[in-house]
């Protein structure tokens, strides 16, 4: 009923004016070294690649995006168009591959720029070449479209990779404590008939593990699963349990609590408003912004908008009653994104608001609302970020910012005292002269 609603709002008229997307990267190749890590280390894969069944889940993606923001939105130009689109990824080989097949599917071959073929064609050849090669009209072969990709370094890249270390130093504390933490032994604890049944299957020894390990084997499970890799043969009942503690791991290990949650989630959030606020006072062309980045981005994220946290998933674990009726309790598995809509309401030009949707499922935010106004959504998100973020992730250069102004101050003093002596000085001399100058006189006189 409620989507009918919405759907029927948005025939009559209600127009989308941004879209923002955050997503994790396709499938790839393990990165932890357990289940046939010998075979994977020799292969040079143990880098988490994306593989081609990961460049195509991607691919898809972009056609499903392509569907509704192009075909049936009509918000983005029919052709690639550099002033609408804007994509962000972490420095990553993977999300920056997932990017780029993903707009392969957005914008696809045929779609690409055309050349004016009545152009001499010594201009479409780079100084070292002189051999033509005829296109005819097409700029790329295919008419492919190329886009460009921007990424961050590490250290700086606290919008999507805030729970690094290397951005923010302090989620390091927060990460040793998470997984030193009370629940932690809790789950552990009660983990432990799966974790003797799952080393027995595997034919390895039980005592030395725990259920850090247990994630990273699943890590790796998952990459073999959808890569078409060797699986271990584990029963049904291990392999779902396997899955559940994979998430509860997870969600325990980035987010055991909302503070920090709000605290990483901070840097992304103030993005995604400047980007709604800019469009809404008509300061961007832009109308489709990407990030390409992790399950740890998306995970963080989803907490953040109160769509999962460690308690709901641990109540599911734990098959208790869950008070989060919106819990995500699975994995955000290769390729889950959140999108960002903003829309302006049909007959109200200053009326914008807010829809989520996660894996392309309309989200219940603002308090289980599906459209949520967009002042309301800001109000939310503006009360939950972190006011002084650089100070509480402990980020250095702050300080060296605020010495700038100090050392600056410390010299200026410095100088205005040294000119108040020198002209002291340079008074008392010259006074010095003149006594000098006078008692030579009086002496004269007295002479
Ligand atoms: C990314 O690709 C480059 C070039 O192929 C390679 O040198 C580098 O090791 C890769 N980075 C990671 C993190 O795998
Ligand atoms: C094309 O441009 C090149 C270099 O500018 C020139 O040498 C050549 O004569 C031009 N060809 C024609 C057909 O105009
Ligand atoms: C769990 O195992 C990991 C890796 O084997 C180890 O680094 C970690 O210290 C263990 N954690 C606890 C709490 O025992
Ligand atoms: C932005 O543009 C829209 C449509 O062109 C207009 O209705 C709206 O009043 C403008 N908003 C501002 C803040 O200028
Ligand atoms: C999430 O829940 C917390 C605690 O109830 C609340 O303060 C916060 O506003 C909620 N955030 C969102 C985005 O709904
Ligand atoms: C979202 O998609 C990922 C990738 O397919 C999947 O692992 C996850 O379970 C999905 N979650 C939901 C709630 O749809």
């Amino acid at each position: 009923m409620l989507f009918m609603l919405i759907l029927i709002s948005q025939a009559l008229g209600d127009q989308i004016v941004l879209t923002q997307i955050l997503w994790r990267n396709g499938a790839c190749t393990p990165i932890y070294c357990n289940w046939k890590c010998k075979e994977f280390e020799q292969q040079g894969m143990l880098n988490g690649y994306l593989t081609p069944i990961g460049t195509r889940q991607h691919y898809v993606l972009g056609q499903w995006l392509r569907k509704r923001y192009i075909e049936d939105m009509k918000l983005l130009s029919q052709f690639y168009n550099e002033a609408e689109i804007y994509i962000e990824s972490t420095d990553v080989n993977r999300t920056i591959l997932s990017a780029l097949s993903n707009f392969q599917g957005m914008y696809p071959m045929g779609t690409g720029p055309k050349i004016n073929t009545n152009l001499n064609h010594s201009y479409l050849l780079p100084p070292n070449q002189k051999e033509f090669e005829d296109f005819g009209d097409e700029a790329l072969p295919g008419l492919q479209q190329a886009v460009p990709v921007h990424v961050r370094e590490k250290q700086q890249d606290i919008y999507l990779r805030g729970y690094d270390a290397q951005a923010c130093p302090r989620n390091e504390e927060f990460r040793i404590s998470n997984v030193n933490s009370k629940l932690y032994y809790e789950i552990n604890d009660r983990a432990q008939s799966l974790i003797s049944d799952f080393a027995q299957q595997l034919g390895i020894v039980a005592s030395q593990l725990n259920i850090t390990d247990l994630y990273y084997y699943q890590d790796t499970f998952d990459s073999c699963q959808q890569n078409g890799y060797d699986l271990p043969k584990l029963k049904e009942s291990t392999k779902s349990q396997m899955q559940l503690l994979q998430y509860l791991y997870f969600s325990l290990e980035h987010n055991i609590d909302f503070e920090q949650t709000c605290l990483l989630a901070t840097p992304f959030f103030t993005n995604v408003l400047l980007n709604m606020e800019n469009k809404i006072n008509n300061q961007t062309e832009h109308k489709f912004r990407i990030f390409s980045a992790h399950a740890a981005t998306v995970q963080l994220i989803l907490n953040a908008l109160n769509l999962t946290s460690v308690e709901c998933v641990k109540q599911v674990y734990f098959k208790e009653e869950v008070q989060n009726k919106n819990c995500i309790y699975t994995f955000p598995g290769y390729a889950s994104n959140i999108i960002f809509e903003l829309y302006r309401k049909l007959g109200h030009e200053n009326k914008y608001y807010v829809q989520v949707l996660y894996n392309g499922t309309l989200m219940p935010i603002c308090n289980n609302k599906y459209k949520c106004d967009y002042e309301e959504f800001r109000a939310i998100i503006q009360f939950q970020n972190i006011k002084n973020y650089e100070d509480e992730c402990l980020i250095f250069p702050k300080i060296k910012k605020h010495a700038a102004p100090f050392l600056l101050q410390a010299i200026s003093v410095e100088i205005t005292i040294l000119f108040i002596i020198s002209f002291c000085i340079v008074y008392l001399l010259r006074r010095q002269r003149k006594l000098e100058e006078y008692t030579k006189i009086i002496e004269q006189f007295d002479a």
